[in-house]
């Protein structure tokens, strides 16, 4: 344990846990949902560790009250939850399926009953597979079918929901999704995952427009933001890392908030970028003044120059833009393989506010690790690691809050264990333990943890 203390928080300062749709909700096929991308992903062999699929996941759709109870007995503030694109529009757009809405209407009205403040992400990556058949994120209509759908909710939820995130993580949903394949719908593409890329921006801007006109509130997106530091001093290197900064981190933050794509973006996409899918005023419906941007943060990710390891050349800029990553040496990896370096949380927020002035505050809308975690023979689970890592990524964003970074709500990923995407059910991120053969749920050390640090800070404010 590398600080036994706990971490302090500004009052009014608040906290949360997340999930995502596809991830717990299980029931893909009840009251009407139609198939998502992830649906045609995990069923197609082979791309999923151990064939795993989302079919049953937690079961949350079913087990959604004794969830909400775990929320309310650990004491959070907000519940950060995704709703299912196709259980709203089960083909994506047309006819608003009612009984996928009423879930979540029921599910806001739990959390609203037991005092929790919902928080709902719109896209958390689960695209109905019938848009996706017509071109998906590579194409411009996707934007407005998602503008569609957001006004859909906000017009059933706004009454009660008064905090939203249009997208979460769109660096996943266009460039995991259609360059490196990792992600559904797996394609490995050049050109057509810049467009994703843009097509999310804008499809953000678009539904930014609509949950204001429908007065829902509160508008923020998530953007999963890296530490990219370089492997050495050396200049290729430090190219190399501020290539890798373009991709991850400004290809999103300078649209949104500073008005335009990044300078050296020709540099890092080269051939690819035609830019034939900008249209004149994009760039004003993406940059729309926001009330919170959401940050998703893990780890840092340290990067060196070539040599690229894509065997494929026509493939080779589209799957290796992001420049070869290295380890952290003499740091523990959890079990992503991900290294644990709480300082770089800090360093990362304080950057943040200073390249970006106009930045609004801040969520953390996810932080957490997948760690080996095991029942033991007192019928608990005590990760110890898990409890070390949000120890210190709490006392990095402390620092960061005390450096003068507005930073007004921490939202531990996951509530549950769940669906980790291509590592299926392998990988456990959860406070809460699930048992995928009986579906209980069984609070981890990590939850204790968490409650006492909540009870805290009340007690102090
Ligand atoms: C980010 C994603 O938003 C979430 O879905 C995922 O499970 C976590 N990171 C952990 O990888």
């Amino acid at each position: 344990m590398t600080n036994d203390r706990l971490p302090e928080f500004p009052a009014g300062f608040q906290f949360g846990a997340a999930t995502a749709s596809y991830q717990i909700e299980g029931a893909v096929t009840a009251d009407g949902r139609g198939p998502s991308i992830w649906d045609t992903y995990s069923h197609t062999p082979g791309l999923v560790l151990n064939g795993d699929t989302g079919d049953v996941a937690c079961d949350h759709y079913n087990r959604y009250p004794e969830d909400v109870e775990l929320l309310r007995r650990l004491g959070v503030d907000a519940y950060r939850f995704s709703v299912a694109w196709p259980r709203v529009l089960p083909s994506g757009s047309g006819p608003v399926n009612p009984k996928g809405l009423d879930f979540y209407s029921r599910l806001v009205d739990a959390l609203l009953e037991a005092g929790i403040t919902p928080v709902a992400t719109l896209y958390h990556w689960d695209l109905p597979q019938a848009l996706e058949d017509l071109g998906g994120w590579r194409s411009r209509d996707t934007a407005e079918r998602f503008a569609e759908y957001a006004r859909v909710v906000a017009d059933a939820l706004g009454d009660r929901v008064r905090r939203w995130i249009t997208l979460n993580e769109p660096f996943c949903s266009s460039f995991v999704g259609y360059a490196i394949g990792r992600h559904a719908p797996g394609a490995r593409e050049g050109t057509p995952a810049l467009a994703a890329a843009h097509h999310l921006l804008l499809a953000h801007g678009l539904a930014v427009r609509e949950l204001r006109a429908a007065d829902a509130g509160e508008v923020g997106i998530t953007l999963n933001l890296d530490r990219v530091l370089p492997h050495t001093p050396d200049p290729a290197d430090v190219a190399a890392a501020d290539r890798a900064e373009t991709l991850h981190n400004r290809v999103w933050l300078d649209p949104l908030f500073a008005g335009a794509y990044p300078a050296n973006e020709a540099e890092v996409w080269g051939p690819l970028a035609d830019g034939s899918y900008r249209r004149e005023g994009d760039l004003e419906t993406i940059g729309r003044p926001l009330d919170f941007l959401g940050v998703n943060y893990y780890r840092p990710t340290v990067v060196a120059d070539g040599p690229f390891t894509e065997p494929d050349p026509a493939l080779r800029t589209a799957v290796d833009i992001r420049s070869p990553e290295r380890g952290v040496e003499g740091v523990r990896h959890t079990t992503m393989g991900w290294p644990v370096v709480p300082g770089t949380f800090t360093d990362l927020l304080v950057d943040l506010k200073k390249r970006y002035p106009q930045l609004p505050p801040i969520e953390i809308t996810e932080n957490g690790s997948a760690e080996a975690d095991t029942v033991s023979e007192d019928g608990r689970v005590h990760d110890t690691d898990r409890v070390d890592y949000l120890n210190g990524h709490l006392h990095a964003l402390a620092a960061a809050i005390d450096a003068g970074v507005d930073v007004r709500a921490y939202f531990v990923w996951s509530l549950l264990d769940n669906f980790e995407w291509a590592f299926g059910y392998e990988r456990r991120f959860g406070i809460i333990r699930v048992d995928y053969d009986t579906l209980e749920r069984l609070p981890k050390d990590s939850y204790s943890w968490y409650q006492r640090l909540i009870e805290e800070h009340r007690a102090r404010h």
